[in-house]
């Protein structure tokens, strides 16, 4: 079923635990998403990277995600990520998503933050929530290579940030990158802690693929709400394939490969679900 990102986020919160955003590409994906979800009842986000909603057929894939969570036993939602442009995150909210991640990381903070209100002005039009980013978190949303840290999030400046967005979620930067970690993470704990302390806005982090399973647990344990998940998911449908695809080809079994891939990809979304739980093992 589809339920707002604060109702998410406020429940993962009453749990003390954080909503697992696995980013989907295609029906497949998002089914192993929703499957992992469901076998564990726990809500759940799609999130539409703002890249595949630029392709062709983008619009038609977050109402395919939409579909899927509507008919879902689990409460969901899809959003929109790291979109640093109104007008595609105004065409997102009129295909269905709803939430945006509206991305001025890249912009000196007045500009991030005219970035975000206009997002948030835009999104309450629809009932949509806003998810912003303050420092930035480095690395490729799309193409798993090796980043090191990006500007780290300033607690002071959070303060100042969420009062003048009315954002609902803040994605830190606390050593936390897309793609692969080119150094061991090492997550600055201090920092989370202090920018806990300034806001009470709901916190997420980005860049979970290759983060220590201790790392992800701590992370929920210190108060992050939402945790994204892409590219462990890119390297398992590229694994499957590898491993499958000589048998398969076979006949052109095309459902049994998909069936494959959407049961690999369940077992890599619901490990980062058990972590993300209030009680993770
Ligand atoms: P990873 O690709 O590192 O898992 O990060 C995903 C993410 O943060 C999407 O916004």
């Amino acid at each position: 079923m589809i339920v707002t990102f604060s109702d998410l986020l406020a429940e993962a919160d009453r749990r003390g635990a954080a909503v697992g955003a696995f980013t989907a590409y295609n029906l497949e994906g998002a089914l192993a998403v929703l499957r992992a979800a469901e076998e564990r009842s726990d809500g759940v986000i799609l999130l539409v990277s703002s890249q595949a909603f630029a392709a062709r057929g983008g619009p038609l894939l977050v109402a395919a995600l939409r579909a899927a969570c509507e008919r879902a036993a689990v409460p969901c939602c899809v959003q929109l990520d790291h979109a640093a442009d109104l007008t595609m995150m105004e065409a997102a909210l009129d295909a269905g998503v709803g939430a945006l991640m509206a991305d001025g990381s890249r912009l000196p903070f007045d500009g991030n933050a005219e970035l975000v209100t206009a997002a948030v002005r835009i999104a309450r039009r629809f009932g949509a929530g806003v998810e912003a980013e303050l420092g930035h978190v480095a690395g490729d949303e799309e193409l798993a290579t090796a980043a090191a840290r990006g500007a780290l999030t300033d607690a002071a400046e959070a303060a100042d940030f969420a009062e003048r967005t009315g954002a609902d979620c803040l994605a830190v930067s606390i050593g936390n990158v897309h793609g692969r970690y080119a150094r061991p993470p090492e997550l600055d704990w201090e920092r989370l802690a202090d920018i806990r302390r300034q806001i009470a806005l709901p916190l997420s982090l980005h860049g979970a693929s290759g983060l220590p399973d201790a790392d992800l647990a701590r992370a929920v344990r210190a108060g992050i709400r939402k945790v994204n998940v892409n590219t462990e998911l890119r390297e398992r449908w590229f694994e499957v394939l590898a491993e499958r695809a000589d048998a398969l080809r076979e006949g052109a079994q095309l459902l049994a490969l998909n069936e494959e891939l959407i049961g690999a990809l369940a077992l890599v979304a619901a490990a980062k679900l058990e972590l993300l739980s209030s009680d993770p093992p």
